[in-house]
């Protein structure tokens, strides 16, 4: 199903008493009825599932073991997120992807190992700007997304991620970001129906409107803007 998500992604930031102060300031201003999630570090998802409950805003971790249990040093299995309050998970982020080894068939696993235990998935997906310049967006894309979802059905988020907007204030424009996800959607849909296609990249409060205004785009996956309650709350609050 279709629908408006935000969801912050606060990647290796925030500490306990730093989660504290955020979500005390940034609850009071969600003015907005859309699904709300916190991707937050494997430390904060129980103190920001307690400090959140009761309010729309729901916890998210970015990563899950791709097994039950078992000898898999400095891995959280999806029954750990479960039971300290995690409901959504971050799969396949490109950070993962470049620095820890994550490819197309990890990804794979661990998506089916979320859905497996109920945990709501955000899978990632984005070329890099070589790519994009040597014209195989569609290319990477297309790879990305039928390994990643091999075998897969079932309520699954998709975040179209260019990583040369990752962290560097180079948005992708709302045109660029539309076109791109309109081309995820028609292949992911094959396999997974309706879904929910969110953009990340340098999108923050100044430039949130205008991308979510698209008809492509149903929400949003934001870093460093989700560190600061009030641009993340103009994020959500958007129309
Ligand atoms: P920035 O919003 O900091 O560019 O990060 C995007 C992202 O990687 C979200 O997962």
């Amino acid at each position: 199903m279709r629908r408006r998500i935000i969801a912050g992604n606060w990647k290796m930031n925030m500490t306990k008493e730093e989660a504290k102060l955020f979500v005390a300031e940034f609850l009071p201003l969600v003015e907005s009825d859309c699904e709300i999630v916190l991707c937050v570090p494997f430390t904060d998802v129980h103190r920001v599932w307690k400090l959140t409950r009761g309010s729309s805003v729901k916890v998210g971790a970015q990563n899950v073991a791709w097994a039950d249990k078992g000898a898999f040093t400095g891995e959280i299995s999806a029954e750990m997120l479960k039971e300290v309050g995690a409901e959504y998970v971050i799969i396949g982020h490109s950070e993962r992807r470049a620095y820890f080894g994550e490819t197309d068939e990890t990804v794979n696993m661990r998506l089916k190992q979320a859905l497996k235990y109920g945990l709501k998935p955000i899978v990632c997906v984005g070329e890099t700007l070589d790519q994009r310049e040597a014209g195989k967006t569609e290319e990477v894309l297309a790879a990305q997304i039928e390994k990643g979802l091999d075998g897969v059905s079932g309520d699954v988020i998709l975040a179209y991620e260019p990583i040369w907007a990752i962290g560097t204030g180079k948005t992708a424009t709302p045109e660029t970001a539309d076109e791109t996800i309109r081309f995820i959607r028609a292949r992911a849909e094959k396999t997974l129906g309706e879904t929910s296609i969110l953009y990340g990249g340098s999108m923050n409060a100044a430039n949130a409107q205008s991308l979510l205004d698209m008809p492509q785009i149903d929400g949003g996956l934001i870093g460093g803007a989700s560190l600061k309650p009030k641009d993340f709350a103009t994020i959500v609050n958007c129309r």
